[in-house]
């Protein structure tokens, strides 16, 4: 599509964290990086795979001024077989392309996308951790690189993949968080950019979160920014609710991102039967569940955490505990699909994982 993939090895490369080492989350990042540049009027040039390393670019490279940047996030898992898969990767490119699309900046071609991200896992393999749990994390994003303070779309960008080996989210397993309703701040809006993989959304939580952590929260839970009462995502997650049986997340109102594990796990709560719905729920909704007893559980969903249980919601400054503060049922089951799937453990029947 876009030509070979030029390869140059790092002659410097890294000693890889053993075993033992606590990897964290993007605190290490292996030894190549993919990059492929595009210009007006020629589209994208010269796909490689370089050394990992700086980038250098003009101070007034647009990305710098006005924030065309978008990103991408999912894993490579090292199977019990010894097989290197990626989790539904076509996903992540149609996705990468969507938020491009928003932002002004070129598409990609979506094949090419998943076969950049093969490539350059196959050079960096030995990079993805053996350790039950720990996985790759790919990044891919894309940048413009134009000089130019005139406020439009840039006609240069470049599109980069970087790497980066990861322990498991959980490191003393699955862990409820309490989670601050967020009153005044919004996240997106509808006719926005918060139902695309914009840096610049992940920029404006920031302050919502410090607040959360004032408050003993691991995150928000964000509501409309119109009529504040409409649930939409918690932190940079999906979020799901068991009220009564009954499992709800937003519908996709044009604010919330389209999460690859919410629209997996949608899947499989269809397949096992269960009465799974997309709709608008609002803050008294969860209120009135909360006060009569039928709010069962409540998790976020993600590709860092896969599925993240919320033990407490703190809204206006009284705390719901859900559960008990217990991990319910719905939420181990689901956690344990997924990494059985993405781990080999657990047939995938699906066709969800590509082969590197
Ligand atoms: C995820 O939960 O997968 C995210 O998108 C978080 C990421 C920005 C680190």
């Amino acid at each position: 599509m876009y030509g070979t993939i030029r390869f140059e090895q790092n002659p410097h490369c890294k000693t890889i964290p053993g075993p033992d080492e606590s990897l964290g989350f993007g605190r290490y990042f292996t030894d190549h990086m993919f990059m492929m540049d595009y210009e007006e009027g020629q589209g994208w040039l010269d796909p490689r795979i370089i050394p990992y390393g700086p980038l250098s670019h003009d101070p007034a490279a647009m990305v710098f001024h006005y924030g065309q940047a978008v990103f991408e996030g999912l894993k490579a898992f090292r199977t019990n077989k010894e097989d290197i898969v990626l989790f539904r990767p076509d996903q992540n490119a149609k996705r990468l392309n969507r938020s491009c699309e928003r932002l002004s900046m070129p598409s990609l071609d979506e094949d090419f996308v998943v076969q950049a991200i093969q490539s350059l896992v196959r050079v960096d393999a030995n990079w993805v951790p053996r350790k039950e749990g720990s996985s790759l994390y790919i990044r891919p994003f894309v940048i413009s690189t134009e000089a130019g303070l005139g406020v439009r779309a840039s006609s240069r960008y470049s599109f980069i993949i970087i790497m980066s080996p990861v322990g498991a989210y959980y490191e003393e397993g699955l862990q409820p968080v309490n989670i601050l309703v967020e009153g005044h701040f919004a996240r997106a809006v509808q006719g926005g950019t918060g139902n695309a993989k914009v840096a610049g959304n992940y920029a404006a939580s920031l302050n919502a979160q410090a607040i959360a952590k004032e408050n003993n929260c691991a995150q928000v839970l964000w509501l409309d920014a119109v009529e504040k009462k409409y649930l939409e995502e918690v932190g940079s997650m999906n979020v799901f609710f068991k009220i009564n049986g009954e499992i709800i997340t937003p519908s996709l109102s044009g604010s919330i991102l389209e999460g690859i594990t919410r629209k997996s796990i949608i899947h499989l709560l269809k397949d096992w039967g269960l009465p799974v719905k997309e709709q608008k729920i609002s803050i008294d909704d969860i209120v009135e569940a909360y006060k009569n007893g039928t709010l069962e559980e409540a998790f976020g969903t993600g590709t860092a955490a896969v599925v993240s249980p919320i033990g407490s919601l703190l809204w206006q400054g009284t705390p719901m505990v859900i559960n008990q503060g217990h991990i319910g049922e719905l939420v181990h089951r689901l956690y344990d699909t997924i990494t059985g799937i993405q781990f080999g453990r657990i047939e995938d029947t699906h066709s969800w994982l590509v082969t590197c």
